[in-house]
């Protein structure tokens, strides 16, 4: 029914006026334009390549721009307008301090929105043509002035209340470099950018200045983990990485059973492991369950409305207690093989013909309990092992999360939805962890997203990649639609409302978090070379007949991302059992891949041999 409410809807849409459909096509050519520009530089792009990638004719592009001048002016005049617009809005948005002003252009100057690989390139690239070319220059000379004086003004403030005899123009002069470097920095190194870290050296050099006013906003500011200076790429950089680094892990350790039992050893008896969201326990005796590596969890919430995490393995012989993904156990849980009870405290309660069991002391015989953590309104579990918490490992980006309330969310549908796959562990997670496959791989999201992903990974196997959906309406009508149709979502930060953002926690969970939901997604080892996947969505309630329609199709658009990736890692794993693929290479635009089989090396080094090694394998 949902889909022929969303096919009424698309055949109600008003049908564009001319005047918008021109509106259309040359946004679609300039978008197009600053794509090229970004992909292939200034000097090679064509127009060409430009109606190629718009996927318009020649004709079309002719018709808006009569040259390819006309379009790159209007695509510079669209990029500094586009960019204006950004700092105008910051500096409105910010509050009345001086010092808050400032602060708020720092943070639009580094947001995912105005600095992004395809902007910055063009605008380099633009800027570098300024020195021949006058319209280009009276553009570029016009906007940065503009913004220049803007913080020159703001400066000034500042230096009124504090009386510094340094002038305005220099200390904003400085601020305006070290903002143009890292900018410089991104577009030579966006894999290895530091938002966070050029955010912070602005505010530092700041706070040097006008101590009262920026020290305070250092201080809440995360650390860089890196030198900020991104390193320039160079020839030589991919050989200078360590091998492992820039190497997969070997093909055997996708396809052997012994290694396989090492991993449910070494990281799924010790690594934390998503069970279920507080929403899906809704009451006393609601429960969740999870098997994962030979071990069998479950999650009840207990008569205070406090989740309980426990083995879900009776104590009499074994049976399974919560038998469902989701269910609810009454008002104690009782076993269905024999009837054993248990509070939900765990506490053995009853025994049917207790005399029976000579010697029988209930104290004995509990449920045994589970280390469990409630992150966010998920719940995990861990066998055993020690190492952060989830929080602790997500703590990069808990603040940049924290408006999507996750914690209040609810199940969009009843259960988890699950699937296997003819593909070992690994081989899933090893796709998920990478954009790279992207433009060939996901047409769809190619098209939506443009390829354009920010990846950055942190310490504990934590990592995320985040994209953007073009302004340029799709080809493909439930992409279009979704574009078209997903509101604003006015709880989130205004360069998230359409950033579909993925986190991925070491070793098999990741969230998907969008505008219109969030989902996770678990990838559990069923043996060397199969492995089941399991995902469920959730948001907040939010009635908008655009919101549903939103949700109904980016399911849809998912769906078919998942069937593609299905698709990849099956080939993938077939192509990992051949005689002559050993390993692989992996590029800098696979950072958190690397980061994730450098993790598995850690905890497995016999990972780092790059044949099986003859015998009975250890860890090391
Ligand atoms: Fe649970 Fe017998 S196995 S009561």
């Amino acid at each position: 029914m949902k889909a022929l409410n969303v096919t009424r809807a698309e055949t109600r849409r008003p049908v564009e006026t001319r005047d918008q459909r021109e509106d259309t096509r040359r946004l679609q050519l300039i978008e197009a334009t600053v794509a090229v520009i970004g992909r292939r530089g200034y000097a090679r792009m064509t127009l060409a390549d430009v109606t190629d990638h718009a996927r318009l004719s020649r004709g079309i592009a002719n018709f808006y721009f009569k040259t390819k001048e006309s379009l790159l002016l209007a695509t510079l005049e669209h990029l500094t307008g586009e960019y204006a617009a950004a700092w105008r809005k910051a500096l409105a948005d910010a509050g009345p301090e001086a010092a808050d002003r400032i602060d708020a252009l720092i943070h639009s100057e580094f947001s995912p929105k105005v600095c992004r690989r395809d902007r910055v390139a063009a605008w380099f690239a633009f800027w570098g043509e300024a020195r021949t070319r006058k319209a280009y220059a009276r553009v570029c000379t016009t906007t940065d002035e503009q913004y220049f004086r803007a913080v020159v003004g703001l400066v000034e403030e500042l230096t009124k209340e504090t009386g510094t005899d340094i002038g305005a123009e220099t200390i904003a002069s400085g601020l305006c470099a070290m903002m143009d470097g890292f900018l410089h920095n991104y577009l030579l190194d966006p894999d290895g950018f530091d938002r966070a870290g050029a955010r912070r050296a602005c505010r530092v050099y700041l706070a040097s200045l006008f101590p009262t006013a920026f020290r305070a906003r250092i201080e809440g500011d995360e650390r860089p983990r890196r030198p900020v200076r991104a390193k320039a790429k160079s020839a030589e950089a991919p050989s200078a990485a360590p091998a492992n680094d820039a190497e997969t892990l070997p093909a055997w350790t996708y396809r052997d059973a012994e290694f396989h039992a090492l991993e449910r050893e070494r990281i799924f008896k010790r690594t934390w492991q998503l069970v279920a969201h507080v929403s899906e326990l809704p009451g006393a005796g609601a429960y969740a369950s999870l098997s994962v590596a030979g071990e069998r969890a479950f999650v009840v919430r207990d008569g205070d409305g406090v989740p309980r995490a426990f083995h879900n393995t009776c104590r009499h012989r074994a049976a399974c207690l919560a038998p469902a993904d989701r269910g609810t156990c009454g008002r104690a849980i009782v076993c269905p093989y024999h009837g054993w009870t248990y509070g939900f405290d765990g506490r053995l309660m009853a025994v049917p013909a207790e005399p029976a069991f000579l010697g029988l002391d209930r104290a004995d015989y509990g449920l045994v309990p589970l280390e469990h953590e409630v992150w966010q309104g998920f719940v995990f579990v861990r066998f055993g092992g020690d190492g952060p918490s989830v929080a602790a490992m997500m703590a990069p980006y808990a603040t940049e999360l924290a408006p999507y309330r996750l914690a209040d969310m609810v199940p969009e549908r009843p259960g988890v939805w699950s699937d296997t796959t003819d593909a070992d562990w690994k081989t899933v997670m090893d796709n998920y962890l990478e954009g790279y496959h992207i433009p060939v791989g996901h047409p769809g999201l190619q098209r939506m997203f443009g390829g354009t992903y920010e990846v950055d990974a942190k310490d504990h196997g934590v990592a995320r990649a985040t994209s953007t959906l073009r302004p340029t309406p799709s080809s493909v009508w439930s992409e279009r639609a979704y574009q078209r149709l997903l509101p604003e979502v006015v709880h989130l930060d205004e360069d998230r409302r359409r950033a579909w953002t993925y986190y991925s926690l070491f070793p098999n969970t990741a969230f998907n978090v969008l505008p219109h939901n969030v989902s996770f997604f678990q990838v559990l080892p069923l043996g060397p070379g199969r492995a089941m996947v399991r995902a469920a969505a959730y948001s907040l309630p939010d009635a908008r007949p655009a919101m549903r329609a939103a949700r109904w199709l980016g399911g849809r658009i998912n769906h078919r991302v998942y069937l593609e990736d299905d698709r990849l890692v099956r080939s993938v794993q077939g192509g990992l059992g051949s005689t002559v693929y050993r390993g692989g290479l992996l590029s800098d635009k696979e950072i958190c891949l690397r980061q994730f089989h450098g993790e598995l090396r850690k905890r497995l080094p016999i990972a780092r041999q790059a044949e099986r090694p003859d015998g009975a394998l250890k860890a090391s």
